[in-house]
C-alpha cells in the first residue's frame, strides 16, 4: 500500500510536483511528443524511470505553478542533437580499455553533464491546471511554450495515486447524479485492486524503498456497462473477474442497494476452492452466493427443470436435445417437437362455455404429455397425481369406475389411455371428433407406442436418453428462481464445468435470454429493473465475431445497458470478441497478450498503442493495463491477488473526494 512521499501541500498542482523525484529538463514540446532531456544520476536518484512511466513538466520556479503543468507518458528513448558527437567519443574510450577491465567506469574521468545524458521521447498526456480551485486535467495541450524550461519530475506515491485516480469534475458530477439515481446514499464508491506498476522489472520503481500508488476502481463504472477482460492463459483474468465480483459486492453491501451478480463458471473455479487458489466465491461470501449445477451436487441447486412443472420449459429443453441429436424423425416425433403447451386465454374465447371446454382440451394433453414422460421413466415429483376432469358421458365410456378428477398414478393413467384408444372410433362418432385434439392424439400415439394406423413407433421410448435433464424436486421454473436471487441482490454461480455441453449452452443462453426478457419488461414499463452484472468467460464463443447481433449474447452487450444489465466478458483473443461490442465496450483491462495481431485490434482503442511492446514482453501475472470509463487514459496496474482472507475482513470503503 501507498505511503506518503512527501508531506501533503493544500495546493492540488503542488501536490503533484515532488522535487526528490527530479529527471530532467523538456528540450522540445508539441502538442503530441516531448524530449526530456535526462541524466544517469538524475534517473538513478528518482528510481529510475521505466519505459511507459508517467512524467510531470512543471516550471521550476514554484509562483509558476499555476501555469502549465504537462502530464507525459514515457514511449522510449529519443537521441538527443549532440548524440553522434558523444557516441563517437564512447567508441574512443572503449577502443582504449583493455579487455575485461575492472578498473572504474569506462567514462569515469568524463563529464558527467556530457557523457550521461540521454534523451526520454514521451507522449503527450495532457495538461494539469487549476479551475475554481478545483484540479482539472485536459486531454491535450491548449498552447505550449517552446523556450519555458520546464522541470520534469517522475511522480510516485501520492501525485502518482493523484494521477492514476484522477476524475474530472463532469464525470464526478456525472457518475454522482448516476449513483443518485441508482440509490446509493452519498459518495461514489471506489475500491482498490492494485498498485500502479510500468515495466516488468520493478525493482527501482516499485522496490523497498518506492512508494507504491494505489490505483482505484469506480463501481459506477461497471454497473450498467460493459467490461473486457483480456489476456492469454494464465495471466490473472478470472483472478481480475473475481476481483470485481467483490468490488460489485461490497458496494452492494456498504450502500444498501440490491446488485445481482451472476457468473457464468466453465471451470469452476468460482463454485468451489479449487487446487491452485485457496478460497473462491462462494466461500468468501456464503450467505449471499447461491450455486448451480447440472448434476445433482452437495451444496449446489439443479439449473434442470421439474418437466412435470414447467412443462413448456420442459418440452422446449426436449426439442433441443432432440434437435441437436440424430434421432430419425418420424410424423409423430414432428408432430411432437411443434406441440407447445400454452393453454387458451379467456379473451380469445366466445363465451365462459367455449374456454371451459378449451380449458378442458388443455388439461387432457397435458394429463397425456406427463403419462409419455412418465412412461418413459421421468421421475413424478412427490406426491404427484394426474388430476383432470372429463365429461360423464366420456368417463363412463371409458371406464364407469375411474374419475381422473380423483387423482390416477401413473400406470392408471396409462390404463385408462390404452381404454381410451379401445373405444376411439366410438368416443369419436359420439363426440363429433371434438373430444380429444390433434396434438393429444400424438401423445396418445407415443405412449401406447402406436401411430394412426396402428403400426408400432417407438413413441415414449425417443424420449428415455434425456432423463436427467429432468429435475424432480423443483417446484419454480429455474429461470424463474435464479433471476428472483438477482433481483435480492445475490451472486449466483453457474457451474458449468459438468453436464452434457450442448445442454449447457442452451441453458445458459436460456438463463441469459430469460433475464434480458425480465430486465426489459420493467423497463418498458417504466420502472426501474434491478441491477445486475453478468460475467461470462471464455467469452470468443459466445460473443464471437461472427455471431449475429440479434443472438442473446450480443443483444445484451449491446442494449443490456438500458435495463440496467452490466456484462464482463473474459477471453483470451481480443480478435474473437465482435467488433461492434468491442467498440461499445468501456471498461478494459488486458494483461499480457502473445501476437502482434492481437496487440494491433487493442491498439486501435484508446492510447493502448502505447503498451504494445510491454504486453507482449511482460508476462508478469496479473500485470494489466487498464483503461475504465472514468479514466481518461490507460493505466499499467498490477492487479492484487484476490485474498479471500482479507476479504471477508474488508469492509472499508474509500470514497472519492
Ligand atoms: N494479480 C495476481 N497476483 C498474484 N497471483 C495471481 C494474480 N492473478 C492471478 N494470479 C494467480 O495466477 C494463476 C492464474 O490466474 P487466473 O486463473 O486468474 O488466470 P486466467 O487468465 O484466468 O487463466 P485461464 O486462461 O487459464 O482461465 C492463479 O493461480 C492465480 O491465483
Ligand atoms: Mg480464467
Amino acid at each position: 500500500m501507498s505511503k506518503p512521499a512527501e508531506a501533503p501541500s493544500p495546493d492540488p498542482l503542488a501536490q503533484l510536483i515532488q522535487k526528490k523525484q527530479f529527471v530532467g529538463w523538456l528540450c522540445n514540446v508539441d502538442y503530441e511528443q516531448a524530449l526530456v532531456l535526462t541524466r544517469d544520476d538524475w534517473k538513478a536518484s528518482a528510481r529510475g524511470v521505466p519505459q511507459n512511466c508517467f512524467l510531470i513538466a512543471a516550471p521550476v520556479d514554484s509562483h509558476k505553478v499555476t501555469g502549465e503543468i504537462l502530464l507525459l507518458r514515457v514511449t522510449g528513448a529519443a537521441p538527443l542533437p549532440a548524440n553522434d558527437v558523444v557516441a563517437g567519443l564512447k567508441v574512443e574510450k572503449l577502443k582504449q580499455r583493455p579487455a575485461e577491465s575492472a578498473a572504474g567506469d569506462a567514462f569515469s574521468d568524463l563529464a558527467a553533464e556530457q557523457f550521461q545524458l540521454g534523451g526520454l521521447q514521451c507522449r503527450v498526456l495532457g495538461q494539469f491546471y487549476l479551475a475554481h480551485g478545483q484540479l482539472r486535467l485536459g486531454c491535450d495541450v491548449e498552447s505550449y511554450s517552446c523556450a519555458a524550461g520546464l522541470a520534469v519530475y517522475r511522480p510516485e506515491g501520492a501525485a502518482l495515486e493523484l494521477i492514476v485516480n484522477y476524475i474530472s469534475p463532469e464525470r464526478l458530477a456525472s457518475s454522482r447524479e448516476e449513483a443518485r439515481r441508482l440509490g446509493l446514499e452519498g459518495d461514489l464508491p471506489r475500491f482498490p485492486i492494485g498498485t500502479v506498476r510500468f515495466s516488468s522489472t520493478d525493482r527501482l520503481h516499485r522496490g523497498e524503498a518506492a512508494s507504491r500508488a494505489v490505483f482505484h476502481l469506480n463501481a459506477v463504472d461497471f454497473l450498467a456497462r460493459r467490461t473486457a477482460v483480456f489476456g492469454m492463459t494464465r495471466t490473472g483474468k478470472s483472478n481480475t473477474v473475481k476481483q470485481l465480483v467483490s468490488v460489485v459486492k461490497h458496494t452492494s453491501s456498504d450502500f444498501k442497494l440490491k446488485i445481482g451478480q451472476i457468473i457464468y463458471d466453465l471451470n469452476g473455479e468460482y463454485a468451489n476452492a479449487n487446487q491452485q487458489d485457496k478460497g473462491s466465491l462462494a466461500e468468501v461470501f456464503p450467505g449471499a452466493t447461491i450455486r448451480y449445477r447440472m448434476i445433482p451436487t452437495p451444496g449446489f441447486e439443479l439449473i434442470l427443470n421439474n418437466f412435470f412443472h414447467q412443462v413448456s420449459e420442459g418440452h422446449s429443453t426436449l426439442r433441443g436435445l432432440i434437435e441437436a441429436s440424430k434421432i430419425p424423425r418420424t410424423a409423430d416425433l414432428e408432430a411432437f417437437l411443434s406441440m407447445d403447451f400454452d393453454g387458451p386465454n379467456r379473451e380469445d374465447c366466445s363465451s365462459d362455455y367455449e374456454f371451459q371446454r378449451r380449458s378442458a382440451l388443455h388439461d387432457l394433453k397435458l394429463a397425456a404429455y406427463r403419462a409419455v414422460l412418465a412412461r418413459a421413466g421421468y421421475e413424478l415429483p412427490a406426491g404427484f397425481k394426474f388430476v383432470f376432469e372429463v365429461n360423464p358421458g366420456i368417463r363412463n365410456k371409458v371406464n364407469p369406475s375411474v374419475d381422473p378428477a380423483n387423482g390416477l398414478t401413473a400406470p392408471q393413467m396409462f390404463e385408462w389411455f390404452q381404454l381410451v384408444r379401445q373405444i376411439q372410433d366410438e368416443l369419436i362418432t359420439s363426440t363429433g371428433g371434438s373430444w380429444v385434439e390433434p396434438d393429444t392424439n400424438v401423445l396418445i400415439n407415443l405412449l401406447l407406442q402406436k401411430n394412426d394406423q396402428g403400426g408400432y413407433i417407438p413413441g415414449y421410448r425417443l424420449l428415455q436418453p434425456f432423463k436427467d435433464y429432468h429435475a424432480p424436486n423443483r417446484s419454480t421454473d429455474v429461470c424463474d428462481e435464479i433471476y428472483q436471487h438477482l433481483a435480492n441482490g445475490k451472486i449466483v454461480i453457474l457451474d458449468l464445468s459438468v453436464g452434457d455441453p450442448v445442454q449447457r449452452e442452451r441453458l445458459g443462453k436460456r438463463i441469459a435470454r430469460h433475464i434480458l426478457r425480465c430486465s426489459m419488461a420493467t423497463f418498458n414499463a417504466g420502472q426501474h429493473a434491478p441491477h445486475i452484472v453478468i460475467y461470462v468467460e471464455e467469452a470468443h464463443n459466445i460473443i464471437g465475431r461472427h455471431e449475429a447481433l440479434t443472438e442473446i449474447w450480443p443483444t445484451i452487450a449491446k442494449e443490456g445497458a438500458k435495463a440496467r444489465l452490466a456484462i464482463v466478458y473474459a477471453t483470451q483473443e481480443v480478435s474473437s470478441i465482435h467488433p461492434n461490442i468491442l467498440a461499445n465496450t468501456e471498461n478494459i483491462i488486458v494483461s499480457h497478450l502473445n501476437n502482434h495481431h492481437e496487440i494491433g485490434e487493442l491498439a486501435r482503442y484508446y492510447d493502448f498503442g502505447d503498451f504494445t511492446h510491454s504486453l507482449i514482453r511482460a508476462q508478469d501475472v496479473g500485470f494489466a493495463r487498464i483503461k475504465t470509463l472514468s479514466n481518461p487514459f490507460v493505466i499499467p496496474v498490477q492487479i492484487d491477488r484476490f485474498d479471500p482472507e482479507k476479504e471477508k475482513k474488508r469492509g472499508v470503503v474509500a470514497k472519492a473526494h
